[in-house]
C-alpha cells in the first residue's frame, strides 16, 4: 500500500535520483546534487515539509509533489520572508517512471492541493512564474524559473487529466554566440547618447530574488542617458551553467529586460539586448537565454530580430474554481 506522507530530513538522496530520472534535460538542470536541490527546494525561506508530500510504498519513495506560496507584493526587502498565502502553486511532480499506477501522481496532486487549501489558498496555480516561483528557480523553469516545461509530460499530462487548464505560455529562447553579431544602423548615435553601467557580481533586487539566484553571479547592465544620468533601460544575467550539464555548453540568462516606459520603440531595448551579448561573447560563454510570455509581441520580436531562436516552452495552469475542494471527497 502506497502512504503519503510529509517530506523528512532523509528523503533528499531519493528524491534527487527520481529528480534526475523523471525532469527533462532541456530547461532544467541534469544531472542535479542532493546539495544543490537541498539549497534551492528545502532551503528556502518559504519552505514547509508539509508541502513536499512523498508517496511512498515499503520504504521506497516512489514520488513526490512540492506546493507553495509566492511572497507579498510588491517584494520589499525591508519587509522580508511574508509570504501571500491566497495564492497557491503546485510547483513541482516528480514520479518514478517504472511504477505502472496513474493513480499515483493523481493522488499527489490532491494531497498538493490539500496542503495549499489547508494554508489559505483561494486560487491553485501549477507550474511557478514569478512572484509565484517558490521552489526550483535555478535548476528548472529556464531563466526565470517559469512554469511547466513542455518536455516534463508526467507532470502536465496529470495535471490536464484533472481539469486543469493553461493560463500563460512562456516562450523560451536562445542565442547562440557562435552566430554572428547583431547590426542596427542606430547603434553609433545611440552609444553616443547614452552610457552603459555594467555592474559585475551585483546584489539581487529583493530578497525573493536572493534566495534563488544569489550564487549565481548576477551581472546588472543599466543604459542611462548621457545628458542627465536618467535610466533608460536595465537588464540583469545570471550564470546559467548548470543547465549545460547536458549538452557542455556554457549559457548566461537574461532576465528583467526593461526598457523605461517613456523611452521605448527609440531602440535602446536592441541596443541594451546587443551590448549583452557583446559582452557574453567577450568572455566566451556560448549561450544567451532568455525568456518571454508568448503573448508579449513586442519582446518576443526584440529577441527575434536579434537573432534569438525559440527552443521551448513552458505552461502555467489553474486549477478551476468548481474543482477546489475536490481532495475532501476523493
Ligand atoms: C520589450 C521591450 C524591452 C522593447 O524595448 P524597446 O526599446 O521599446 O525596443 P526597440 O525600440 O529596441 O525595438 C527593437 C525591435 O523590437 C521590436 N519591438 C519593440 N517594441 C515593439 C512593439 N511595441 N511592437 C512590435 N515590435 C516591437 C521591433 O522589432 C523593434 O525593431 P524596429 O524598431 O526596427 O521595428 C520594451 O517594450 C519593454 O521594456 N517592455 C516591458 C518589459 C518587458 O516586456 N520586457 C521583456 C520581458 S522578457
Amino acid at each position: 500500500m502506497i502512504r503519503y506522507r510529509p517530506f523528512r530530513n532523509s528523503d533528499p538522496l531519493a528524491l534527487v535520483g527520481l529528480w534526475n530520472q523523471s525532469v527533462p534535460d532541456r530547461g532544467a538542470v541534469r544531472p542535479l546534487r542532493v546539495h544543490e536541490l537541498d539549497r534551492h527546494a528545502f532551503g528556502t525561506v518559504c519552505f514547509d515539509r508539509a508541502g513536499l508530500i512523498v508517496a511512498e510504498r515499503d520504504g521506497r519513495i516512489l514520488g513526490y509533489v512540492h506546493a507553495g506560496f509566492g511572497p507579498d507584493l510588491p517584494v520589499e526587502s525591508s519587509a522580508p520572508f511574508s509570504f501571500d498565502p491566497s495564492l497557491g502553486t503546485i510547483a513541482m511532480l516528480v514520479v518514478d517512471h517504472d511504477v505502472a499506477d496513474p493513480e499515483l501522481a493523481r493522488r499527489l496532486i490532491l494531497e498538493a492541493e490539500r496542503y495549499l487549501r489547508s494554508r489559505g489558498a483561494s486560487v491553485l496555480y501549477a507550474g511557478g512564474q514569478f512572484p509565484l516561483n517558490p521552489f526550483y528557480w535555478g535548476l528548472y523553469g529556464g531563466s526565470e524559473g517559469s512554469g511547466v516545461l513542455s518536455g516534463h509530460s508526467g507532470f502536465f499530462q496529470t495535471l490536464t487529466a484533472m481539469g486543469y487548464e493553461p493560463v500563460s505560455t512562456t516562450v523560451f529562447l536562445e542565442f547562440d554566440l557562435a552566430s554572428p553579431e547583431p547590426r542596427d544602423a542606430r547603434t553609433v548615435l545611440t552609444r553616443r547618447q547614452t552610457r552603459l553601467v555594467i555592474e559585475e557580481d551585483a546584489l539581487p533586487i529583493h530578497w525573493w530574488e536572493n534566495q534563488s539566484l544569489s550564487e549565481f553571479h548576477l551581472t546588472r547592465f543599466r543604459l542611462l542617458a548621457r545628458s542627465d544620468g536618467t535610466e533608460l533601460a536595465r537588464a540583469t544575467t545570471w550564470d546559467m551553467t548548470w543547465f549545460g550539464r547536458g549538452d557542455g555548453r556554457t549559457r548566461i540568462g537574461l532576465s528583467g529586460v526593461e526598457v523605461s516606459s517613456s523611452h521605448r520603440r527609440k531602440g535602446y531595448g536592441r541596443y541594451l539586448v546587443s551590448e549583452v551579448i557583446r559582452w557574453a561573447r567577450e568572455r566566451a560563454w556560448a549561450l544567451v537565454e532568455v525568456q518571454t510570455l508568448a503573448t508579449n509581441q513586442p519582446a518576443l520580436a526584440l529577441y527575434q530580430t536579434l537573432g534569438f531562436v525559440p527552443i521551448d516552452q513552458s505552461t502555467v495552469y489553474r486549477l478551476p474554481a468548481g474543482l477546489l475542494d475536490r481532495f475532501a471527497s476523493a
